[in-house]
């Protein structure tokens, strides 16, 4: 299979900053993807439905001239997220799902939920109203290994959140070890899960065998290969549980070649490329559209899209660095290449 076509995908996972950089980042999602879940770690974070809805229009602002690229957007849940905002949320049609960092696990993260009891009324209101909740699943104790933190939270954080909220819709956010596979396969039919192309395609040798290489460096971060092979198979089996999210999260070059490094990859100018070539490698290209396009949709309920897109098996090169308001920033790959590129899209929805 030289030509892949399939449903327009969507990415159920995506850092688009804001401001200035919008217009040097949203295109590169609005080419390949149909909608997308919007992160809400901006600073301020977004916790309020009326600061989603302005932000929502300054990212259609953004989008190239002719696109129907639709962001979904998301709430940034606190300990003091008052169920009446819920509410708001949920009437608003603009607001998809509330994230849940735990406070301190990661980028813009510091306003996060310190204890998920502080959230049970606002976590029942989401219930009440099928508001899902996506979750960083990784614990922040500092004497826990950094390598172990989101085994850790799937039986001391998850486990009792799923138990405490019976009817709360859950997506447990890029899976990156082989016991969140396991996790997310043995659990109810209401927790679903997003993986990224870097978790499918690296793993922490890459990053740090013969040099840091600090463009590879994201939370959760790359694990082992019995890890990776596990992703593998879950993204490619066919579980209508496993989903497309990118977690494309775009920093400055400055900000990532530093002595303290943000984490966070940028994957966003080839993203359905990687994922491409991690099927092809496993040998599951007819398995692309179910992840990419139709498990997620169908589990946030909401209609698959009409249009399509057209991947053709050709080695594109990928520049060095990109524009990024007045700075530049480092795509993956950036430099080198991949082997797959997007060829047509059709219009549609
Ligand atoms: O690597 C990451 N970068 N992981 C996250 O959870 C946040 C993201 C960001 O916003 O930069
Ligand atoms: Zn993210």
């Amino acid at each position: 299979m030289d030509k892949v076509t399939l449903t327009r995908p969507d990415d159920w996972h995506l850092h688009l900053r804001d401001g200035a950089v919008l217009d040097d980042v949203v295109h590169w999602s609005a080419e390949r993807f149909g909608r997308a879940i919007i992160m809400p770690n901006l600073v301020p974070p977004v916790t309020t439905t009326e600061q989603a809805q302005a932000y929502r229009e300054r990212i259609l602002a953004a989008r190239p001239a002719g696109s129907r690229f639709e962001p979904l957007m998301t709430l940034y849940l606190t300990d003091n997220t008052p169920p009446a905002e819920i509410e708001r949320a949920a009437a608003s049609g603009i607001i998809h799902a509330v994230k849940l960092y735990p406070a301190g696990a990661t980028t813009n993260s510091d306003s996060g939920v310190t204890d998920m009891a502080r959230c049970a009324d606002a976590l029942e209101a989401m219930a009440d109203l099928n508001l899902g909740l996506c979750i960083h699943g990784e614990v922040t104790h500092p004497d826990t290994d950094i390598f172990d933190r989101e085994a850790r939270f799937l039986e001391e954080r998850l486990a009792p959140l799923l138990e405490r909220h019976p009817r709360l819709r859950v997506v447990l956010e890029h899976l990156t070890t082989a016991e969140a596979v396991a996790f997310v396969r043995n659990g109810p039919e209401r927790l679903g899960a997003t993986i990224t192309p870097q978790h499918l395609l690296m793993t922490r040798n890459d990053m740090l065998v013969g040099g840091i290489r600090p463009h590879y460096y994201c939370l959760p971060i790359l694990k082992r290969e019995h890890d990776r092979v596990a992703l593998i198979e879950a993204a490619t089996s066919g579980h209508p549980r496993f989903f497309l999210g990118t977690d494309s999260a775009p920093h400055a070059q400055h900000a990532k070649e530093n002595a303290c490094g943000c984490a966070g990859i940028f994957t966003a100018p080839l993203a359905i490329e990687l994922y491409a070539e991690a099927f092809d490698a496993a040998g599951a290209l007819d398995r692309l559209e179910g992840f990419a396009a139709h498990h997620g949709a169908d589990f946030y309920g909401l209609p698959r899209n009409t249009d399509t897109i057209t991947l053709e098996r050709a080695a594109r090169d990928i520049p060095a660095d990109l524009p990024y308001g007045d700075t530049r920033i480092v795509p993956l790959r950036g430099g080198t290449s991949v082997g797959w590129h997007l060829h047509t899209a059709t219009p549609g929805n």
